[in-house]
This record gives C-alpha cells, sequence and structure tokens, in this order.
C-alpha cells in the first residue's frame, strides 16, 4: 500500500481549515464563558450627568439596555452593527473602539467617545451622553388609514398614532417602522411627509426596493392593518425666521420631508419664500406636481421646479426643466439673501448640490443622503 502524500497546498489548506476551527471553537468557548461563567453584576448606566440612570445586568449591551428602558435610540439594522444609526457618547466606561464600529465613525467622532450602542458591552458602569430629544420619541401603536400608488414604484402610505394618540414631530424628521420577520422585529427609518400640524397620524412615501425587507412589508399593507413606529427622529431644524428663504431639493423618495417643510412653512408663515426643486428620471416618476400648482397659486413666494434627467420620450407632454437637478438649482437661485437649503436623495445629487449652493453661499445645509 502506498503511503499518501501531501502536496504542500493540501497541507496549507488542511493546516488554515484546522486553525478556523480552532478559532471559531475557542470563539465559541469564549462567549460562552462570557454569558455563563463571567458575572458582572448590576451595572448603572448614568444618561446626561444624572438626568436618568438605568440599571441592567452586566453583559448586555447598551442599545439593548437603551430600548428595554423605552429609550428609543434609532436602530435600523436590529443591533447587528451594519447600519450606524445607534450612536451614544460614552464619557466613562465601555472599553476600547470595536473594529465593527470603525466604519461608522469619524475620527472626531471616535475622539469624543461616540460608539455604537449596539456593540458596546456593559460590564461596569458607565456614563454617556445622548440628545436631548432621544427621551421624546415614543413607540406608537397604529392602523393603516389609507395607502396609494403615487408613482410606479413610491406608495403613499398614511398611519393613525393610536397610542399614543398624538406625535409631535418638527418638519423633516423621521419614523422608524416596525418590520416583521421571521428572525424578530427590524426597523427601518422613513421620513414624514404629512406636515406637522396633522398630529394624529404619519404619512410616508415609500418607494418599493426589490427584496428590501422594509419596503415590500409596507407595500404589501392594507387599510385596517395594525402596525407599530418609533419616532420622531433627525435633525434637521427649520429656521424659524421668516425673511430666511427656504431651498428644498429632493430625489424619488426624497420628496417626503420636502412634503412635510413646504405644507409645515404655509400652515405658519403664508408669506414665506420657498423653492422646490424635485429631480425625476422620467414623467411616470413625477409625482405630488398638480398638489404643488395649487399650492403655489395660493401661495405665490412658492416656487417650483421640476426636472426629468432622462430625454422626455416622443408623445410625452413636459414644460418642465430638463437635465440633473442640480443644473436648475444653479440657474434659478441667485440672489443673495439668507437661505437654509435640506436636499434629501441620492448621495450624487446632494454632493452636486451642495456645491452649488455653497458657491452660492448658502451655508445652512441639511442633508439625508440615501
Ligand atoms: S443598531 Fe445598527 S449599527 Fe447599531
Amino acid at each position: 500500500m502506498q503511503p499518501i502524500a501531501f502536496t504542500p497546498i493540501q497541507l496549507l489548506l488542511n493546516s488554515s481549515g484546522i486553525f478556523v476551527a480552532l478559532m471559531v471553537v475557542v470563539t465559541s468557548l469564549l462567549l460562552l464563558a462570557e454569558r455563563y461563567l463571567l458575572n458582572y453584576g448590576t451595572c448603572k448606566v448614568d444618561i446626561n450627568a444624572g438626568e436618568r440612570t438605568l440599571e441592567t445586568e452586566g453583559g448586555n449591551t447598551l442599545l439593548h439596555t437603551l430600548l428595554e428602558n423605552e429609550i428609543f435610540i434609532p436602530s435600523a439594522c436590529g443591533g447587528h452593527g451594519t447600519c450606524g444609526f445607534c450612536k451614544a457618547t460614552i464619557l466613562e466606561g465601555g472599553g476600547p473602539v470595536l473594529p465593527t464600529e470603525v466604519t461608522f465613525l469619524s475620527r472626531a467622532e471616535q475622539r469624543a467617545g461616540v460608539r455604537l450602542s449596539c456593540q458596546v458591552k456593559i460590564r461596569n458602569d458607565v456614563k454617556i451622553k445622548i440628545p436631548e430629544e432621544l427621551f421624546n420619541v415614543k413607540m406608537f401603536d397604529g392602523k393603516v388609514i389609507s395607502t396609494r400608488s403615487v408613482t410606479h414604484d413610491i406608495k403613499e402610505i398614511r398611519f393613525s398614532c393610536d397610542n399614543p394618540d398624538t406625535i409631535n414631530q418638527r418638519p423633516g424628521q423621521y419614523v422608524q417602522m416596525q418590520i416583521p420577520t421571521p428572525d424578530g422585529p427590524v426597523y427601518r427609518a422613513y421620513s414624514i411627509s404629512s406636515a406637522a400640524s396633522q398630529n394624529n397620524l404619519v404619512e410616508l412615501n415609500v418607494r418599493l426596493i426589490p427584496n428590501g425587507v422594509g419596503s415590500t412589508y409596507l407595500h404589501s399593507l392594507k387599510v385596517g392593518d395594525p402596525v407599530n413606529f418609533t419616532g420622531p427622529y433627525g435633525e434637521f431644524h427649520l429656521n424659524e425666521d421668516p425673511n430666511t428663504e427656504i431651498i428644498c431639493v429632493g430625489g424619488g423618495a426624497g420628496m417626503a420631508p420636502m412634503k412635510n417643510i413646504i405644507y409645515s412653512i404655509y400652515e405658519k408663515w403664508p408669506n414665506r419664500s420657498v423653492w422646490l426643486f424635485f429631480g425625476c428620471r422620467g414623467t411616470r416618476d413625477v409625482f405630488y406636481l398638480d398638489e404643488y400648482r395649487e399650492l403655489a397659486k395660493k401661495f405665490p413666494s412658492f416656487k417650483i421646479k421640476y426636472a426629468l434627467s432622462d430625454p422626455v420620450k416622443d408623445g410625452e407632454k413636459w414644460d418642465d426643466e430638463k437635465g440633473f437637478i442640480h443644473l436648475a438649482v444653479d440657474k434659478y437661485i441667485s440672489a443673495d439673501t439668507p437661505r437654509q437649503a435640506f436636499l434629501c436623495g441620492p448621495p450624487p445629487m446632494i454632493d452636486a448640490v451642495t456645491k452649488i449652493l455653497e458657491n452660492k453661499g448658502v451655508k445652512d445645509i441639511f442633508y439625508d443622503k440615501f
């Protein structure tokens, strides 16, 4: 019988296979040891210099501890460390930044102690800082009150707020819809398109993403279906000075915060100057244009420019801008008045528009890239 001979490559593969298997076993043992042998006892989480103090069993993540105590920090990936939403500043305790967090944190954030709360395990008392307004975020029970297709792939869906029955949102904020999956609920963020004064409902514009877990679920909902969502969240802050002109630039489902901002403004400041620039590929992506033209008849200081980036097809009617939307922004925004801008849409659009606005002296710019 011939002895079995291994080539150097086979030996390498065999040994690296054994090494990987060993690492998996060691990691599993360490996790089990941490879970069952290490007892960190009860740990304290001090929030915003004693504003609230939570107690949790050591070994829990910070995200889990906050959610358990109904502090609804944003978390779109269910704590898997893939969305980067769940940031909190750790002032004391918390250990070093993990490799899983690095891609989501700028150097300045790392220096300031910002961490992904889903990746921080509490093994001792910690002191943290979170934005004050997160204390106002609530979990809502609601129902679908209407659903309609506004384009071939975007639905406008409205939900009632049943418990609690009021949502106090600022124009441009968003909610996180709870999406049931076989592995438990996950959350997906959607901007609110209804005006802030409509405080007993939440309206969204949801684009159907092929195989998208959130949009597929939301597009399948029917009137009367129960839903849960948390909110409101968001960094957009509308300048309250009515002399500040507002520039809204959106594309696709990036319409939602623009609609909220525009309607909220005209309920409060009928003479305020507002521009809406909206980029679409073709005519089948255009929505809310007739509604906005009606609004502009009532409030002449509201100016609307829609632009189609694809060529207009034979037989189609189009009487507005052609080309990318940043070109329309460049063409119409010129006067040197105090301005604030809100941008929402794909990253190349936001980058191009930001450049143009900055060149025109606009510094107060909020944006949401998606
Ligand atoms: S919850 Fe998504 S990164 Fe933490």
